[in-house]
């Protein structure tokens, strides 16, 4: 099968268009005819090793401490399944699936083999390949933190970073939990948001929502670019600080603010699992949230796919299209 393979750490030009071989599904795995990926900021990342430092060890033993143990990447996929393992009962031949790979990556092929129940699902009937290959890795990211915050209706939530992949998701995630949502992002970005359901939107390049004297019930750093300490101080008394790329710092910080204030804070990394993303295809099916897509590349392009998500220039996401004459 064709793929892209990477044998080292590096920019994007590591990212090889190699033919590998076709993988073989176990007795629980389903094997994917992938018709859709995407490059998140996070395949970025690893591709660079470009990981905090708090989960810096860690992530090099499980992607590879000299080199990558999973040559590769990709971290979300939609396409259709072709075969199954003999224990596989709840997906079938022929079914249009979407699924994240996890750490196991692998989403740049042809070919994937997943296991059932760690976040594989059917496809939303309303959804191409392209737009459901977006959701596993955003959909539920946002959903998982954003559950952790415990949202009431009526609170007000700032979402910074909020155009990205988990962002765009957290936005209609919030609004439909009944929330006031403010989305912070630059500037070129923002007609997204607020079609997107955002009530505010902020141009962080110009003006620091922490200095506004505004409060929220919850902040959901996706950027983690913004001051720690500036941005516990724009929570409300009861406030609920959330951040998916949490420093040293910042974690020690956030420790002493949820033992010493009645303000949470929130780090680490989202759960899976394929009940969430059936509850993800429901909302989409009922028209609650849908997909923000930026541009497509074809397989062979991905390269070219990672210098364009690293400009910093991607509204929504990037979906990499696969066997797609
Ligand atoms: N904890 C977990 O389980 C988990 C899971 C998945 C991903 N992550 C991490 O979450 C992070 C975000 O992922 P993503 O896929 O959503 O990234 P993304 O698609 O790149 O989105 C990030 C957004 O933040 C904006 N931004 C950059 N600087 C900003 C600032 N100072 N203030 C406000 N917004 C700013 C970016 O816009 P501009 O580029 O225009 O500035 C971009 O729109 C990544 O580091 C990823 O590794 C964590």
């Amino acid at each position: 099968m064709k793929a892209i393979v990477f044998t080292k750490y590096g920019p994007p030009d590591v990212l090889q268009f190699q033919e590998v071989e076709k993988p073989t599904p176990k007795n629980n795995e389903a094997l994917i005819r992938v018709r859709a990926a995407t490059v998140t900021a996070g395949d970025c990342e690893i591709r660079g090793f470009r990981i905090p430092i708090l989960f810096w060890l860690p992530a090099r033993i499980i992607f590879g401490l000299t080199k990558p143990r999973r040559p590769i990447l990709g971290q979300e996929l939609a396409g259709d399944v072709e075969a199954v393992g003999k224990d596989v009962t709840q997906v079938k031949v022929g079914d249009q699936v979407f699924a994240t790979t996890g750490a196991g990556l692998g989403a740049y092929a042809e070919y994937k083999c997943l296991p059932e129940g760690r976040a594989l699902a059917i496809k939303p009937i309303n959804m191409t390949y392209e737009e459901a290959a977006t959701v596993p890795t955003g959909g539920l990211v946002a959903l998982h933190f954003l559950r952790k915050a415990n949202i009431q209706s009526g609170e007000k939530v700032l979402i910074n970073g909020a155009s990205g992949s988990i962002g765009a998701y957290a936005v209609q995630l919030a609004k439909h939990l009944g929330t006031e949502v403010t989305g912070v992002d630059s500037a070129e970005k923002l007609g997204m948001l607020r079609e997107i359901g955002a009530d505010q939107v902020i141009d962080y390049t110009q003006e620091d929502f922490t200095k506004s004297g505004e409060t929220y019930d919850v902040i959901f750093d996706v950027a983690a670019k913004s001051s720690y300490s500036r941005s516990a101080g724009s929570l409300k008394r009861d406030g609920r600080y959330i951040s998916t790329t949490p420093g040293l710092s910042q974690m020690v910080r956030g420790l002493w603010t949820s033992m010493t204030s009645r303000k949470k804070v929130t780090t680490g990394l989202a759960s899976e699992g394929t009940k969430n993303l059936v509850f993800l295809k429901e909302l989409i099916e009922a028209g609650k949230i849908r997909s923000v897509i930026d541009r497509s590349y074809p397989l062979e392009q991905t390269a070219e796919a990672h210098k364009y998500v690293e400009k910093g220039l991607k509204k929504g996401n990037v979906v990499i299209t696969v066997g797609n004459d």
